[in-house]
């Protein structure tokens, strides 16, 4: 990757746990210094402590709502408007609401489209605009695998993160020219808190063969510096998204079907 001189900075989405705490563990042995974000103030500043002292690099704690219009402003204005230009933007924060379309309160079906979409999308803009001026940048969407396939109880979130693949795809061929990376990271199931703050119990074979957040994160960097549009981490990810392009559609999405089923044994 290229550097511009001095220590390089990255934000991060959803760093208080999970996928989110991952990248940051993995940025900061890079080397970056890191603004950490979530809602949870308590959860980033434990965080920040601990990844200043073990990897000595500069870590602050923005903390926003991103279902609030305004946090984008925010975000920008505590780092860029504060003298700390944002080299790497790792949108990776995201939740699912799990249940059947028609049982879910239309609040929660906002607030998911503000998180999953419209948050993300103008954090891009925000960023892409000062890293073009720059002609140096990297962008990394966390979207999912299921961006390859309708899934029924996660109708909204799986659309979402269509959206958002398509969006980065588009993004990447718009900025190549200009010296800003756009990769989309596709991972299938992880062992974060992910299911359980989405109330689903996934069928223990599926949890048998979770990816650990970690790989996913050094998997999704690596990509991301060597430019790949879209990173599917995981063999077995890798294999069903080619098995799901020999299927029929409606096949398709009955096989996600059967995968998002709630587990009750
Ligand atoms: N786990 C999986 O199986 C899986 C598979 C494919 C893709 N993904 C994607 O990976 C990303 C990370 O998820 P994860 O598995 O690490 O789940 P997680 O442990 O639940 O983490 C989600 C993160 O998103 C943040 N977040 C949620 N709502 C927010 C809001 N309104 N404003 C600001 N931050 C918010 C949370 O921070 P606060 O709670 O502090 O706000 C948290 O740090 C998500 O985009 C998810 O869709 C996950």
């Amino acid at each position: 990757m290229e550097k511009r001189e001095g220590t390089m900075t990255a934000i991060v989405t959803g760093a208080s746990g999970g996928l989110g705490a991952a990248f940051c563990e993995e940025l900061a042995g890079m080397g970056f210094s890191l603004v950490l974000t979530g809602r949870d103030e308590n959860k980033l500043s434990e965080l920040a402590t601990r990844l200043s002292s073990s990897y000595r690099v500069e870590v602050n704690v923005v903390a926003v709502d991103l279902a609030d219009p305004g946090a984008v402003r925010t975000l920008v204005e505590r780092t860029e408007g504060a003298g700390r230009p944002v080299d790497v933007l790792v949108n990776n924060a995201g939740f699912a609401s799990y249940g059947d379309f028609l049982s879910l309160p239309e609040a929660a079906l906002d607030v998911q489209l503000s998180v999953l979409i419209r948050a993300p999308t103008a954090l891009c803009r925000a960023f892409a605009l000062v890293m073009r001026e720059r002609r140096l940048g990297f962008i990394l969407n966390v979207s999912s695998f299921t961006a390859f396939v309708p899934t029924p109880r996660y109708a909204v979130y799986a659309a979402a993160k269509a959206y958002l693949r398509h969006f980065s795809e588009a993004l990447a061929e718009e900025l190549f020219r200009d010296g800003v990376v756009v990769s989309c990271l596709c991972p299938g199931s992880m062992l974060t808190p992910f299911f359980e703050r989405a109330g689903h119990r996934p069928d223990p074979l599926i949890t048998a063969t979770m990816m650990m957040p970690r790989e996913v994160a050094r998997r999704g960097l690596r990509g991301l510096f060597k430019r790949k549009r879209l990173i599917v981490p995981g063999a077995w990810n890798k294999l069903g998204r080619l098995g799901l392009a020999l299927l029929s559609r409606r096949r398709a999405v009955r096989l996600a079907e059967r995968f998002s089923r709630q587990y009750t044994g």
